[in-house]
């Protein structure tokens, strides 16, 4: 029997798989014909009874919320010569750093699942932050703490606030879980409105707010004050994503946590710690709140790689800051020669990235697209018309993409 294994073909236009072997062997294939012929008739009965069942429209047999949420896609794709489209870090790990973490992973046992829970890495971070681990949790990046995050808070009647425009994630999750969002429009300029998000919470009594400070797309924040009184003065979870906190004129919230039990702060080791491969998130939230919001944590979500290459990196934090540091000076940069350009209006930024409003958003990423540059058309967004977003990128990327504004 080993002589042939089974293989799944799907033949075109069909919609039935149709089984059959896959031989190695003349004479076995010789042997078993009749076999084969016969059991093909068979499928194909089977194939023509079933077909009905098949092609009828099986939408409603699925979440009902699926007909309101899209397929993530990112427009223009993930590769390209210039790429600055998804604010990663331009510096990937040195080669050094990289062998070292590999040379610890080798020793590990491969065939045994991690810890339920990442512990070695939630234990290197509260180090790292100086505070409780009974205070952090750590994901498989910070979307699945999102989700974890968002199923522990919301389900169907229950309410979100977010300000809108916002991380796109943050609605499709509520929309899945049948929850209501009550959106709060950013100012024309794209910064918050404390006051308008003080008011909706009060008003429509929300059970969870969602503040991504600094904030994509728009790059703005709240300040530090801002937060604390949103926290203070709302009856509900509120979760401040902090994605691109290391590039902020703010200082981060996380002190707060202690006196403000229902906070959580979201990190994410994709940005400012150039590990966007390697997937890792952590919540932070004082340590009642925390074991209620693991209950929904997929287990072993993070990998022993994960958790080996964070504790490296924080170990080698000096690598971070000098890339922070030149981030924030080539986006300083960037910013003064946007300024110069006309036909463009560069919005000023508290992120890795900057937005750009143009006459025509559309063409001018077509244009840069052809030139291998990649960047991000948020367009799309409330208030963001003619909107273009890039993250800062090398000395030489950041120079080509100024050349080509310039020359359109
Ligand atoms: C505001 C914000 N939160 C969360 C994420 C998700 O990051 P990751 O899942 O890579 O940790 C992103 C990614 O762009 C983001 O912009």
């Amino acid at each position: 029997m080993d002589k042939f294994r089974p293989v799944l073909i799907y033949k075109k236009n069909e919609d039935c798989p149709v089984f059959f072997h896959e031989f190695y062997e003349k004479d076995v294939f010789l042997n078993m014909f009749s076999v084969i012929v016969g059991s093909s008739f068979r499928f194909k009965d089977l194939q023509n009874k079933y077909r009905g069942t098949m092609q009828r429209d099986i939408k409603h047999l699925l979440n009902p919320a699926l007909q309101n949420i899209a397929t993530y896609k990112v427009e223009g794709g993930q590769q390209a010569e210039i790429k600055l489209n998804q604010n990663e870090s331009p510096f990937d790990l040195p080669m050094w750093l990289k062998e070292e973490i590999i040379s610890e992973f080798i020793k590990e046992s491969w065939n045994r699942y991690p810890d339920i829970l990442p512990y070695r890495g939630m234990k290197s971070y509260a180090d790292f932050l100086g505070i409780s681990p009974d205070s952090v949790m750590m994901s498989n990046g910070s979307n699945e703490m999102l989700y974890t995050i968002f199923l522990a808070c919301l389900g169907p009647g229950r309410k979100v606030l977010i300000p809108d425009p916002s991380f796109s994630l943050y609605e499709k999750i509520a929309l899945l879980l049948q929850s209501r969002i009550v959106s709060v429009p950013m100012l024309p300029g794209l910064d918050f409105d404390t006051d308008a998000i003080l008011r909706a919470a009060r008003d429509e009594k929300v059970d969870f707010i969602v503040l991504s400070t600094p904030n994509n797309p728009t790059g703005k924040s709240l300040s530090f004050d801002e937060v604390r009184l949103i926290a203070q003065s709302c009856d509900a979870i509120v979760l401040v994503d902090e994605a691109y906190i290391e590039f902020s004129r703010q200082r981060s919230v996380l002190e707060l946590i202690d006196g403000l039990p229902n906070l959580v702060v979201l990190r994410t080791m994709s940005k400012a710690l150039a590990l966007a491969g390697i997937r890792i998130g952590f919540a932070i939230a004082n340590p009642t709140l925390m074991a209620e919001l693991a209950k929904p944590k997929i287990p072993f979500a993070s990998s022993r790689l994960a958790e080996i290459t964070l504790t490296h990196v924080l170990a080698n934090y000096s690598l971070v800051n000098d890339a922070v540091s030149f981030i924030l000076h080539e986006r300083d940069k960037l910013y003064s020669e946007l300024l110069t350009l006309d036909g463009l209006e560069p919005f000023l930024s508290d992120t890795n990235f900057l937005i750009i409003r143009l006459k025509d958003a559309g063409a001018v990423f077509k244009n840069l697209q052809s030139e291998g540059i990649l960047v991000r058309n948020v367009s799309g967004y409330n208030l963001m018309d003619n909107c273009l977003r890039f993250n800062v990128g090398l000395v030489e990327e950041n120079r080509r993409l100024i050349e080509k504004l310039r020359s359109i």
